[in-house]
């Protein structure tokens, strides 16, 4: 099969197109023929290497060691593995091939990949391959603010800031399907996208600051946290949630060692002194959240915005476009077009 291959931690020049043999389901597994899989920022994270905590954290100390990137599929079941019972040869499904945290490749770069079963669901046959491998993880990290950690209900006043990134158009969509009344932040070029999306009200990043204003939310889900952390927790209301997802521009603001996490560190220090339990968000339940997205999508009630679909062969360019935000929406690497 032909495979993206990560050959070591740097920025260009590390990813190579071999030929690899197929790999077998263990116990718990899914082989899949991959049709589409999607990029996002953790795959740049793993391919540069940075920041360095990342190493540690499972994706390799001394280099990546020769593994296939990517961690977003949708596809066709070719063969389970023992105990695998929701599933079965010829299922279109989609999902995450991780196994654990996100900090590892997750093989997903090739014509075919194993992902574990629980992090797969079955694709709506009115949904392509393509808009399904937009969903998962951004889907996933957007359903967790929203739900798990944001407690959205009916009539919440919501701000999404950088609400028109990959989670963050998920965070506003969902938000706004739950009854929210939404305010999105971002850039001016992509105000209207927002507001085609169903924003209710809309802010321009370059000319408004939102910490500023007398506005106050019941949630805010932040994901460049690009304000002081008081001034953020300014904004809510008295019982109001503030969710941090952690942008560091593809290395351009966050530090070289931890990254964003350092502002993760900050805002837990001040959660505690103010005599709150900071906690690690519990792991996502895979088989509900992610037939929810399908299910959500299928209905037109979200939809993934994708931005540019390009071949296998072009995962190094799809990486570029990621860093320099040359594409607006997500970016698709279809690996098998759909037959004729
Ligand atoms: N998407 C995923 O599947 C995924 C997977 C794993 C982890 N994550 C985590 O989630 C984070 C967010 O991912 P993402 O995919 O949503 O990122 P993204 O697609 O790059 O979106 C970030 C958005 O924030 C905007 N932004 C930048 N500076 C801003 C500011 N000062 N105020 C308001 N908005 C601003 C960006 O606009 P500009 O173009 O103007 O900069 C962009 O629209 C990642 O860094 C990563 O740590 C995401």
């Amino acid at each position: 099969m032909r495979a993206i291959v990560h050959t070591r931690y740097a920025r260009t020049d590390n990813l190579e197109l071999r030929e690899l043999p197929i790999p077998s389901p263990k116990p718990g597994e899914v082989l899949v023929r991959v049709h589409a899989t999607s990029m996002h920022a953790d795959i740049w994270h793993l391919v540069n290497g940075r920041p360095y905590f990342l190493r540690l954290m499972g994706a390799g100390l001394f280099g990546p060691g020769g593994k296939i990137p990517g961690t977003d599929l949708s596809g066709v079941v070719e063969a389970v593995g023992s105990s695998v019972t929701r599933f079965k040869q010829g299922d279109a499904i989609f999902g995450e091939t991780t196994r654990s945290h996100q900090w590892s490749h997750g093989g997903a770069f090739a014509d075919y990949a194993v992902a574990p079963a629980h992090k797969l669901a079955l694709k709506p046959a009115t949904l392509s391959f393509v808009e399904a491998a937009a969903l998962p993880t951004s889907g996933l990290i957007a359903c967790q603010a929203t739900f798990d950690e944001g407690a959205v209900k009916a009539g919440d006043a919501v701000l999404v800031n950088g609400a028109a990134g990959a989670v963050g158009l998920f965070a506003l969509q969902l938000c706004k399907d739950a009854g929210a009344v939404v305010t999105a932040v971002d850039g001016s070029a992509k105000l209207e996208a927002l507001r085609q999306a169903g924003a209710d009200a809309v802010l321009d990043y370059t000319v408004m600051d939102y910490t500023a204003g007398e506005d106050r939310y019941d949630l805010v889900i932040d994901i460049p946290g690009n304000h002081p952390i008081k001034r953020c927790l300014g904004v809510l209301k008295p019982w109001g949630r503030y969710v941090y997802i952690g942008h560091d521009g593809y290395g351009a603001t966050g530090g070289r060692w931890i990254g964003s996490m350092a502002r993760f560190l900050r805002l837990w220090l001040v959660q505690w002194l103010r005599g709150q339990r900071p906690r690690f968000p519990p792991a996502p339940d895979y088989p509900k959240r992610l037939a929810m997205l399908g299910r959500l999508a299928a209905d037109g009630r979200l939809r993934p915005r994708v931005g540019r679909v390009l071949a296998l062969d072009h995962v190094p360019e799809a990486l570029r476009c990621l860093e320099q935000g040359a594409v607006e929406g997500k970016i698709v690497v279809e690996v098998a077009p759909p037959a004729q």
